[in-house]
């Protein structure tokens, strides 16, 4: 958005709320953000001429890479699936998980065998990436949206890769984690021309937040 107003897109959920927690730590509020019954999807600041919105996770890197954001904050997995043309700068340590490739027990021999396996996931960047270049394993990847640990139960996949958080989806299944892919956690992402045109604003506000991290 081109005026003087810093935009920032979070992912919907989770992380919107502890980012905001965040920004509080360093003096920025959006209050109508807090108010559980609203269905805004857009908070300004005038004050202090930043504005937030919410978006879809997987839509934050597109609204960054366009610069219809000049900072977003989502997760590393998100990061990685859209493969989006921004700056990563800043781990923020919260969203803790792992992207592990998950299924029953016996599906761990599948994995160091020379057979076609079927991986369902919603991320099939990041698994194409771990099996076509870090294991170099032929695969057949399906994309699914959601309920992932479904796929292997109902004989759709042999294995998934899926987030693992607590655990407790993969055990109230009966399934276990066999690799783990990547660990995960929320990061803040820069748009490359804000980056340079509004340096001065969008670092210094980088700097504040690692310092309350
Ligand atoms: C995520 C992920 C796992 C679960 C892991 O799903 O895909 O299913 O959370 O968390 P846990 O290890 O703490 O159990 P999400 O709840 O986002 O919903 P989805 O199945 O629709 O993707």
């Amino acid at each position: 958005m081109e005026d003087n107003y810093l935009t920032v897109a979070l992912g919907k959920g989770r992380l919107a709320k502890q980012s905001m927690t965040l920004f509080e730590k360093i003096g920025i509020s959006c209050d109508e953000m807090r108010d559980k019954e609203t269905r805004k999807l857009i908070f300004v600041n005038e004050e202090q001429k930043i504005r937030f919105f919410l978006a879809k996770s997987p839509d934050v890197p597109t609204y960054v890479e366009y610069g219809a954001a000049d900072i977003g904050i989502v997760g590393e997995d998100t990061i990685l699936e859209e493969a989006r043309n921004i700056y990563e700068v800043l781990d923020l340590g919260f969203g803790k998980c792992r992207m592990c490739v998950c299924g029953p027990q016996p599906a761990k021999e599948l994995l160091s065998g020379g057979q076609l396996l079927r991986v369902a996931s919603k991320y099939p960047r990041i698994a194409k990436d771990y099996f076509y270049n870090k294991k170099h394993q032929t695969v057949e990847i399906i994309k699914l949206n959601g309920s992932i640990e479904l796929a292997p139960i109902v004989g759709l996949s042999e294995v998934i890769v899926d987030i693992v958080e607590t655990g407790s989806t993969l055990k109230e299944n009966g399934l276990v984690v066999l690799e783990e892919v990547a660990p995960l956690s929320a990061r803040v992402v820069v748009n490359q021309v804000s980056m340079k045109m509004n340096n001065e604003r969008i670092t210094g506000l980088i700097r504040e937040l690692k310092e309350v991290l």
